[in-house]
């Protein structure tokens, strides 16, 4: 068949090229999602990563390398597999545990609810939770259940995490930006894009936000904020899904999750392990307590909907991931904070240093000249900083080649545009004395930029 989806190349240009007769697909044709920059960020990153490898890079959000050591995944397996047989599972049900396919939901829940209790005072049953293959999977099933059509309205705390945006985009959700003052997010520009939608003759359904150490901007919301956002999404009738991977890396007093605050089940809860334990492990979870009644009026929970809907995606998250991460939250009675005291620490220090070095560099005058101001967080892995030129692909290209610095454009984050002259530091990846020289050759770029952008 020659459908309208493909074009049969005739012949082949160069080596490497299709074969006579062999189909070649047109990107337009495919789904819109393959084609948007939000689904380019990430190669262009790496694709810079990849072709400077000498550059130091403030741009990946990975945890430190140094806290990882390859023999302690046997002693967390063995460890699960030694709770298993302890709490009665038979060897052949510990075989089948590992090796089989596992509950679609997941088979470490109970231990999740019981860390949630320990250490984030979050009090739910282990059936509202579903352990996914990381958090990203865990937006896409929350997405796919919330969001029924045109009409719903899907707002997002702005500048956002594009594995959200991502998400939103696979699955032809439009997303409500709301704008992010300076000093972080506020509950009456929300509700003035829920009102407008509501003119519309849209369905406000629910609000994404990364309460603390957000990514991209490195802002914490206070607490009156938690409390009022709460309130607003009551008197509103919306749900909030509330995404924190960075609280437990962090120094600062944890301020209490949306969630463990949420007295009406108003808060989809998404957890990851990757920036607290183990990313190449790849689990995360969603708690979505929420009651769901069908047309025959029996009541469920909407992690059955989820569930449903993650059989369709990856079937069940890997076993053997859940039997490290399992073997990790035995090992520290749960206390997630507590496995993470060494790495907080060497983050609020790798935080430090940049700000130090950033104010050595760029004392209060001279950046006050150059038009360049940075926020101060207090915990997590990003800050961001104001430059006075176009900070985008093309910049980041010269400051890589030229200063050997890579650093992530803000744009990359506004949902509706903006962020063209900010950038994203990550300060987790790398090594003290790096940052220190990474900063450096910031710097010296920023000044080149500037002088060159003075020039007539
Ligand atoms: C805000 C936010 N949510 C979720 C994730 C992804 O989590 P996971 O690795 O569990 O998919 C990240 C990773 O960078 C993130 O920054």
């Amino acid at each position: 068949m020659t459908g309208d989806t493909a074009v049969v190349t005739a012949s082949a240009e160069s080596p490497g090229d299709a074969v006579a007769g062999r189909v070649s697909l047109r990107q337009e044709e495919l789904h819109a999602s393959v084609s948007d920059p939000v689904l380019e960020t990430m190669n262009f990153l790496n694709e810079i990563t990849t072709r400077y490898p000498a550059a130091i890079s403030f741009a990946p959000g990975r945890p430190h390398d140094g806290f990882f050591d390859t023999e302690q995944i046997f002693t967390y397996i063995r460890g699960y597999l030694d709770h298993l047989a302890e709490t009665g599972s038979s060897p052949d049900q510990i075989r089948g545990a590992l090796f089989q396919y596992g509950p679609t939901a997941g088979q470490i829940r109970e231990l999740i609810a019981s860390s949630l209790r320990a250490d984030e005072n979050i009090d739910v049953p282990a059936e509202s939770i579903v352990v996914t293959v990381g958090c990203q999977e865990a937006m896409l099933l929350v997405l796919r259940a919330l969001i029924s059509g045109p009409r719903d309205v899907f707002l997002v705390s702005s500048p956002c995490y594009v594995g959200i945006t991502g998400a939103a985009k696979l699955l032809d959700i439009e997303v409500t930006a709301v704008e992010e003052r300076e000093g972080g997010f506020s509950c009456g520009d929300l509700e003035a894009a829920i009102s407008a939608e509501r003119a519309r003759g849209r369905r406000p359904r629910a609000f994404y936000v990364v309460p603390d150490h957000s990514n991209p901007a490195g802002t914490t919301m206070p607490i009156e904020i938690r409390h009022e956002l709460l309130e607003l999404a009551a008197r509103q009738d919306i749900l909030i899904i509330e995404d924190s991977p960075y609280r437990m890396v962090s120094l600062a007093p944890h301020l209490p999750t949306l969630k463990s605050l949420d007295r009406q089940s108003r808060v989809v809860h998404l957890g990851s392990f990757s920036k607290t334990a183990f990313p190449g492990a790849r689990v995360g979870f969603a708690i979505a307590d929420q009651p769901v009644t069908d047309a025959t009026g029996r009541t469920g929970m909407l992690a059955d909907e989820l569930a449903k809907i993650k059989s369709m995606v990856t079937v069940n998250t890997s076993p053997l991931s859940q039997a490290v991460i399992a073997g990790m939250l035995l090992a520290c009675q749960g206390r997630v904070s507590e496995l993470n005291t060494e790495a907080a620490a060497y983050y609020a220090n790798a935080m430090r240093a940049t700000l130090r070095q950033l104010d050595r560099c760029l004392p209060a005058e001279r950046r006050a000249a150059l038009g360049v101001r940075w926020n101060e967080p207090d915990g997590g892995f990003f800050l961001t900083m104001r430059v006075p030129f176009l900070a985008g692909n093309e910049a980041l290209a010269r400051s890589a080649e030229d200063f050997g610095v890579i650093w992530t454009p803000m744009s990359y984050f506004y949902p509706n545009g903006g962020g063209d002259y900010s950038i994203r530091l990550s300060v987790s990846y790398l090594a003290l004395e790096e940052i220190t020289d990474g900063i450096t050759r910031l710097v010296g770029f920023i000044e080149a930029e500037a002088k060159q952008s003075l020039l007539p």
